[in-house]
C-alpha cells in the first residue's frame, strides 16, 4: 500500500528548528499554507549543487535521496494535509496522580482515522490536537467508534485540547 505523505507527519518534522529559524525572513517553514505556495521552489532548492543547495551544505544539507523523494512525492499529491476533527473528552485523576484523558471520536466514514497528537505545553500541562485523516479516495466503510486514552504524568495540572471547534480546557475530576 502506498503511504500518503501529510505535511504535518512527514513534511513538517523535515524542516529543523535551525532550517525553520535561518529562513523566518521568507517564510515559515512550519506553516502549511507558506509551504504549500513554495513547494516547487523548494523541491528544486533540495536537489541544487552548492552554492543554492537548500539546506546549505555549512549548515547540514543535503537531505537524503528518500527525504527528497518525500517532499516530490508530496506535491504530486497535491500536498495533503490532515484536519481537525471533533470528540467527546473526560479527564479523571487517578489514584497513583496520573490524569487519564479519555477522547472518543466518531467517524463518519470509518475508512478515516482519527487520533490525539501531543503538542509543546509546559511541564504541568498537556495539549493535543485531535487529528483527522480522512479517507483515500475511493474508500468508504461504515461509522465507527475510536475511543482513544491517555496517562498523563501526576505533575499535570491543566489538560488543553484543541479540535475543529477551538481550544477547550478539559476539566480534570477526581
Ligand atoms: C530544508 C531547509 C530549507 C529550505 C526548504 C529552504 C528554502 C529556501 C527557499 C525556498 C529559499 C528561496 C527564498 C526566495 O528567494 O523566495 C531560500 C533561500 C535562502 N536560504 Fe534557505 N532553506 C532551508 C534551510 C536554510 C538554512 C539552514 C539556511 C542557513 C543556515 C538557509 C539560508 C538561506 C539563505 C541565506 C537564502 C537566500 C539565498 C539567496 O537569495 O541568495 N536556508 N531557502
Amino acid at each position: 500500500m502506498t503511504v500518503i505523505p501529510y505535511f504535518e507527519l512527514h513534511i513538517r518534522p523535515m524542516f529543523r528548528i535551525l532550517d525553520r529559524d535561518h529562513m523566518a525572513f521568507k517564510l515559515d517553514l512550519w506553516d502549511y499554507d507558506q509551504v504549500t505556495a513554495s513547494a516547487r521552489k523548494i523541491a528544486g532548492l533540495l536537489r541544487l549543487s552548492p552554492p543554492g543547495l537548500m539546506p546549505p551544505k555549512e549548515a547540514g544539507g543535503p537531505w537524503p535521496e528518500g527525504w527528497i523523494q518525500t517532499f516530490e512525492f508530496w506535491i504530486e499529491k497535491g500536498c495533503p494535509r490532515l484536519l481537525l476533527t471533533e470528540g467527546q473528552y473526560s479527564a479523571r485523576r487517578i489514584g497513583s496522580g496520573q490524569v487519564i484523558l479519555s477522547v472518543s471520536v466518531q467517524l463518519a466514514d470509518g475508512a478515516a482515522d482519527s487520533w490525539s497528537e501531543r503538542v509543546p505545553s509546559p511541564r504541568t500541562e498537556a495539549e493535543y490536537l485531535i487529528y483527522l485523516r480522512p479517507p483515500q479516495p475511493g474508500a468508504e466503510e461504515p461509522p465507527r467508534l475510536v475511543q482513544l486514552k491517555e496517562v498523563l504524568p501526576a505533575q499535570t495540572e491543566k489538560v488543553f485540547i484543541s479540535d475543529s471547534s477551538g481550544r477547550h480546557e478539559i476539566p480534570i475530576s477526581s
